[in-house]
């Protein structure tokens, strides 16, 4: 696959090649710790500002490092077993936290939880949700998916994989394991997005 947005990392893909840490920027100026992909984070915050976020939405995890997953899959086994873990952390080298192109997103709180934030269906973040392929965005892991993915169903994680893809993705309810597997066999010309488009200077540049 040579477009990178569409990398696949699981269990079985590990990352192939870490990223250049020079194409990694804050998210929003607000969290200064939170990076993500160029690309990825300009999209982000475009489909923010159309929905009107006005900080209700916050980011959680975007990019992380090989040595912090090791210490988040390490700290999770401690406080909440091997199960627990597996469901919801990605093991080292096969988190798309990694590849700066996942980040984890809550609903504005007095607490979040680091491993499970709340991001739920309605409200601002149900407009999120509604806009997100729009911009590139999907949620990467969801009930239906599960034995597919390996992870349990995760509403607050968002992967970019860039447009059109992202809608067709989610027109067709095909997981990135499904969809990158189908171009692979030469499904792309069966694959189209038909619908209205946000041009592409505006949403995934
Ligand atoms: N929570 C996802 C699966 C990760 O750790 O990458
Ligand atoms: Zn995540």
């Amino acid at each position: 696959m040579t477009d990178k947005y569409l990398t696949l990392v699981n269990a079985e893909h590990p990352i192939f090649r870490p990223i250049d840490r020079r194409e990694l920027v804050c998210v929003s100026e607000d969290y200064p710790d939170i990076l993500m992909e160029r690309r990825a984070a300009a999209a982000l915050r475009r489909l923010l500002s159309e929905i009107g976020s006005d900080g209700e939405i916050v980011p959680v995890s975007g990019w992380r490092s090989n040595e912090e997953q090791k210490q988040i899959w390490a700290d999770t086994v401690a406080e909440k077993g091997v199960s627990f873990a597996r469901k919801y952390v990605a093991l080292p080298a096969c988190s798309e936290h990694e590849t700066g192109l996942a980040i984890d997103l809550a609903l504005k709180a007095p607490e979040i939880d680091f491993i499970c934030p709340d991001f739920p269906q309605t409200g601002i973040c149900g407009k999120f949700r509604e806009r997100a392929p729009y911009y590139g965005f999907i949620q990467r892991y969801s009930m239906e998916k599960e034995g597919i993915t390996g992870i349990s169903e995760e509403p607050w994680h968002f992967r970019y994989v860039g447009t059109p893809h992202s809608l067709i993705m989610v027109k067709n309810g095909l997981s990135l394991e499904e969809y990158t597997d189908r171009m692979r066999k030469g499904g792309r010309r069966t694959l189209t997005y038909r619908g209205r488009m946000i041009g592409k200077s505006e949403a995934v540049r």
